[in-house]
This record gives C-alpha cells, structure tokens and sequence, in this order.
C-alpha cells in the first residue's frame, strides 16, 4: 500500500510493494519449514551464536537462510546464517543465528529485512545482542551493556524510502527505543548472576574497517559508552513495526584509543567466546522472566 505523498513519483529506488511483497515470499517459504509462532525473536551476533545450540533449548525447527526465497545471506565470519525455531521456558522464540551488514553491500533495508520476516512470522519483542568495542574507560573485554540509547545519525536510516504502510508509520517516534522494563530485567539479573552489566549509549558507524582514536574521541564528546556495526538500525526498524527491544551489547576490546591496545577481528570473536557462558545464562533467565 502506497502512503498519500506516493501518488505521483514515478521512480523511487526502494518499493514498498515490492520489498513487502517478497517480505510475504519469504514469510510462506518459512512457514513450509514450521508452522511455530514465535513470540520472541532473538539475533546472535559475532562470537555469540552459540546460544542457538545450547542443550536447553527445544529445536522445533532449523532453516539455513539460503533456503529462504528472497532473504539476505551472511558472508562474515562468526556470522552463521540460519533461523532456529525453539520452544524455551514456555515462549516460542525464533533465533537468527548471524545476520547481514550494511558493510556487507546489502542496503539497510535488506539488512533489516530478516528481522522484519520474524515480526510478520509473529515475534512481538526482539532480543538483540552484538560484540561492541568500548568507548568508556570504565568498561572491561567481558563486560556486557544492555542498551538505553543509540546514536545512530552517522548511518542511513532503514526507514529511508517509501514507508511500508503495512508496517508501520512514516515517521516513527524513537523515544523509549529500548524497553525500560526490559532494562530493568537484564540489570537485575545480571546483579544475581556476578556478572557485570551496564547500562549506557551505543554508537553505530558503518564499519568495515575499525575507528581510528580520533574518531572514538568524536564518540565520546557525543555522549556513546560502546561501538558497533549492527543493532541500531534493526532497532529503529523494530520500532517501526512497534516491537519491544532489548539490545544486550558485549565488550570484545577497548575501542580504538582507549588504552593502548590494539584488536583484530580474531580477537573480537575469541573474547565473545570467553564471556559466552555467562552471556548464555543470562539470555536464559531474561526469556524465561520476559512478561510475554
Ligand atoms: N568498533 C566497532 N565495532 C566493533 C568493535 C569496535 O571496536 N568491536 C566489536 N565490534
């Protein structure tokens, strides 16, 4: 459906009919998989895809996304590239274990494109996890943040283009991005489990390569604590179809200039691998305490 500034342009790159209608595609091709539906959607990111083969959760069903027509495919390594449908202390979840990035080629729109499925598949909240450098001195490799705010201006916005109307509205309030209640939850666990957990600004910036220090320094007057290449726009892009979000960051390295270390893409999935079994344990409790 077309909004009312539509009627007249001819030629726009991005077509919502058409971007909803392979969103239709995609959502029947998964549905020939399982007939689950997920209440919670749940994304892996570098070095944390693990969660998706932990023994604790009930596999109903596993769709490698190359077998999804007209879904994106991952090409980064840690990245794995498949849906996982499993039931989990009472909720139906769907994990995306890998997703796709703007550095990959892929337009924000077909980066944000899977987690749009899983909202039409049913997913009404979405956990978003990813490796992030830090930006303030105070954190640690290790640590985790559950997101409270994003700058997101230094990338496109997912929304650019005509809106999607069965999706959501053309301009999208982006106050209480990040559900408090939800925050609130991953604190509170996060303090029962001895793990550390804060609670800040993320930062993202298109990548592929890391920042220089001055550019971390620009970060820091702006107000970030940590810095990645992901879940900013997906969040903008749930709020869009009015999800709840949780975004759980985890510290793999002090950004660039902070301190006097230098880090590698090895490094950042080898340090998500150490901080995995705590993370894991406290994804478990956040579903199974979830209000949904
Ligand atoms: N910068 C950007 N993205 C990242 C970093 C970083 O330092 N670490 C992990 N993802």
């Amino acid at each position: 459906m077309r909004d009312e500034h539509s009627e007249n342009r001819v030629d726009v790159a991005f077509e919502a009919d058409m971007y909803y209608k392979r969103m239709l595609k995609s959502t029947a091709s998964i549905r020939r998989r399982t007939d689950m539906v997920p209440s919670i959607a749940v994304v892996l990111g570098s070095g944390l895809g693990h969660f998706g083969e932990n023994k604790h959760l009930n596999i109903v069903a596993e769709v490698p996304y190359s077998e999804i027509e007209g879904f994106p495919r991952t090409t980064v390594a840690g990245h794995q590239g498949k849906l996982i449908f499993a039931e989990y202390g009472g909720k139906n979840l769907v994990i995306m274990q890998g997703r796709v990035h703007f550095y990959e080629g892929y337009s924000m729109q077909d980066v944000v494109y899977p987690l749009r499925v899983l909202h039409l598949l049913g997913a009404g909240t979405v956990i978003l996890t990813n490796a992030v450098g830090a930006i303030n001195p105070d954190f640690k490799p290790g640590d985790l943040m559950v997101v409270r705010d994003h700058i997101s201006f230094m990338v496109p916005s997912p929304l650019i283009g005509e809106n999607v109307s069965e999706l959501g509205v053309r301009f999208s309030p982006m106050v209480d991005a990040y559900d408090p209640e939800l925050q609130k939850l991953v604190m509170e666990i996060g303090q029962e489990l001895g793990l550390t957990v804060h609670n800040g600004i993320y930062m993202q910036l298109t990548g592929p390569q890391y920042e220089t220090p001055a550019e971390i320094h620009a970060c820091r007057i702006l107000g970030a604590d940590t810095v990645g290449m992901s879940t900013a726009v997906e969040t903008i892009a749930a709020r869009h179809m009015g999800m709840r979000v949780c975004t759980i960051n985890c510290v793999t390295n002090m950004a660039a200039g902070v301190g006097d270390h230098t880090f590698s893409h090895t490094e950042v999935l080898e340090t998500a691998g150490r901080g995995e079994s705590g993370y894991t344990v406290l994804m478990e409790k956040l579903i199974e305490r979830m209000p949904c």
